[in-house]
């Protein structure tokens, strides 16, 4: 079976700077995929790619077996991707529901008369609210459905944009950062809820994070570690924390404790 999503040395440069220099890997349905790297070495610049919002410069990005690299970002979303930033965009003078309700951007109709004729294609306002209140309940926040977004904590914000990419009932979610400023138990929390949304919808996920350490204990099935540009290694937990280039790495010979920070 092809994979959901196949990355084959992609390569981005800025100008005369090589941010994205030699990426493969890919996702398989139903899996739970972490990306982790230092500051700057590639990752969202790789999501960029992917979700179309950069032009790579070489190297190719199938998206349920398509070729993306000419499709713009609504495209590549409807196909059945979505994607959340590293740095969450709510609007703050709308509540938490309202949030969830706004379609993606570019995803509205160029003309709504037309889209009166596309029968019931599209889930109505109803199916719609009760997928936004089902989506709240498992993210365990559905008491916050109508505070304003800007009465949230960093973290509430997090679950919230992470519920809005999942109003779309996505095949595959890419997620960056989704727990950078997150408190330690609520960041384990998504974690948790992510790997229950995987196991019992069968979407992937593709998961940026910072943290080895944190990583490393929750219960991802592989993780692609990048260095600099490049993939270093992709590897289950297991497999990660025992290579040694890894650990030179990342880890200062540390692989077994630390604190996620
Ligand atoms: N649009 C852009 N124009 C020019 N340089 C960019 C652009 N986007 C990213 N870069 C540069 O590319 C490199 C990789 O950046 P990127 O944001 O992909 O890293 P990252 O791994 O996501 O880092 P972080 O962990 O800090 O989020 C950095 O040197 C960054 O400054
Ligand atoms: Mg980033």
């Amino acid at each position: 079976m092809k994979p959901l999503l196949s990355v084959k040395n992609l390569r981005m440069e800025f100008g005369g700077l090589v941010a994205v220099k030699d990426v493969t890997f890919d996702v398989k349905k139903g899996e739970f995929i972490g990306l982790i790297g230092p500051n700057g070495c590639g990752k969202s610049t790789t999501f960029n790619c992917i979700s179309g919002l950069l032009q790579q410069t070489s190297g190719t990005v199938e998206v349920f077996g398509e070729d993306v690299s000419d499709k713009r970002p609504d495209q590549i979303q409807k196909l059945g991707m979505t994607r959340t930033f590293q740095h969450t965009r709510l609007w703050k003078d709308m509540t938490v529901i309202e949030n969830m309700l706004v379609p993606p951007r570019k995803q509205f109709s160029p003309n709504p008369f037309l889209s009166l004729f596309r029968g019931r294609s599209r889930p109505s306002e109803k199916e719609r609210l009760a997928n936004a209140f089902a989506v709240l309940d498992q993210l365990e926040v559905p008491h916050m459905a109508h505070n304003l977004a800007s009465e949230l904590s960093g973290g509430q914000s997090k679950l919230v944009d992470i519920g809005r990419s999942m109003m779309g009932s996505p095949d595959l979610l890419l997620l960056d950062e989704p727990v950078a400023g997150v408190a330690g138990p609520l960041a384990m929390k998504i974690f948790t809820n992510l790997r229950e949304l995987v196991d019992t919808t069968g979407i992937s996920v593709l998961v940026i994070e910072h943290n080895m350490d944190f990583i490393l204990r929750q219960g991802v099935d592989r993780i692609v570690v990048m260095n600099e540009g490049e993939v270093l290694m992709v590897g289950t937990p297991e497999e990660v924390k025992s290579n040694r280039a890894v650990i030179e790495a990342y880890l200062g010979g540390a692989a077994d404790g630390g604190e996620e920070e």
